[in-house]
């Protein structure tokens, strides 16, 4: 059985105090609240990594990530940080190739494919992205578009490392707009990926492999969405700042 996963995505918020602040909640809510079979991550900021990790540890139903590492174990990167690092500070999970990495960093499917190798090296479970821009939905190119951002971002893997992955179909128009992509948008894209995992592995893989929608979900549409046959949790950025929303969206599968 996959595992259902609600990640908070914090992006570039919260200073240190506030982000301790909001964490406390977090853990608060969920130590009372959950009681199923969810997982629930918060990918926060470097700064956060350690003491958040610290935080998690009496909570077994939150999870620390980050939200990028360096693809070298180690050197002359000035202002990096390796997997190797991030995983040091007691974190598990590691988002690599978001949209934002992909437009302001220039991060291309070959430079994520070693980012997913070194996270994996390292012991992370990295959370790939995937998904296409306004234009690529318009122009109908988008299947094309996410099959290569598979092929060329996590297929090279092999079938033990890949087993590790989790994948976040996140539509580069619903990020932060509003806009979500409807449930039956989202359910036709996680089906093709489910289905190109399988054609590039095995049904057993495909069928293992969490796959989380983000952009714009919120507790209003995260009921429709979760319902989805392969659609297995959210990757959340501006509703994981209240601690209220992210609570109520990890709570849907309950
Ligand atoms: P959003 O961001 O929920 O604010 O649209 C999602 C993401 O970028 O991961």
């Amino acid at each position: 059985m996959r595992k259902k996963i609600v990640a908070g995505n914090w992006k570039m918020n919260m200073d240190y105090n506030e982000g301790l602040a909001l964490f406390s909640e977090i853990a608060n809510m969920v130590k009372d609240e959950i009681t199923g079979q969810q997982q629930a991550v918060v990918c926060c900021p470097f700064i956060h990594l350690y003491s958040l990790s610290q935080l998690a540890k009496g909570v077994d139903k939150v999870a620390i990530g980050a939200q990028n590492c360096h693809q070298k174990e180690s050197g002359a990167y000035t202002g990096e940080i390796s997997a190797k690092m991030v995983k040091s500070t007691g974190a598990a999970y590691v988002i690599i190739g978001h949209s934002e990495r992909r437009q302001y960093f220039g991060e291309d499917n070959q430079l994520l494919a070693e980012k997913a190798e070194a996270a994996l090296n390292s012991s992370l479970k990295p959370i790939f992205c995937i998904g296409e821009t306004l234009e690529e939905r318009e122009n109908d190119s988008y299947f094309d578009v996410i099959r290569t951002q598979l092929k060329e971002g996590v297929f090279g893997l092999t079938e033990s490392q890949f087993a590790q992955v989790i994948l976040a179909y996140e539509p580069v128009w619903a990020i932060g707009t509003g806009k979500t992509a409807s449930a039956e948008q989202a359910q036709e894209i996680h089906a093709f990926i489910r289905n190109e995992i399988a054609e590039n592995y095995n049904q057993q893989v495909a069928d293992d492999t969490t796959i989380l929608y983000g952009g714009s979900c919120n507790p209003k549409n995260a009921p429709e969405l979760f319902a989805q046959p392969d659609i297995d949790g959210g990757l959340i950025g501006g509703a994981s700042l209240k601690s209220r929303d992210f609570l109520d969206i990890v709570k849907v599968f309950n």
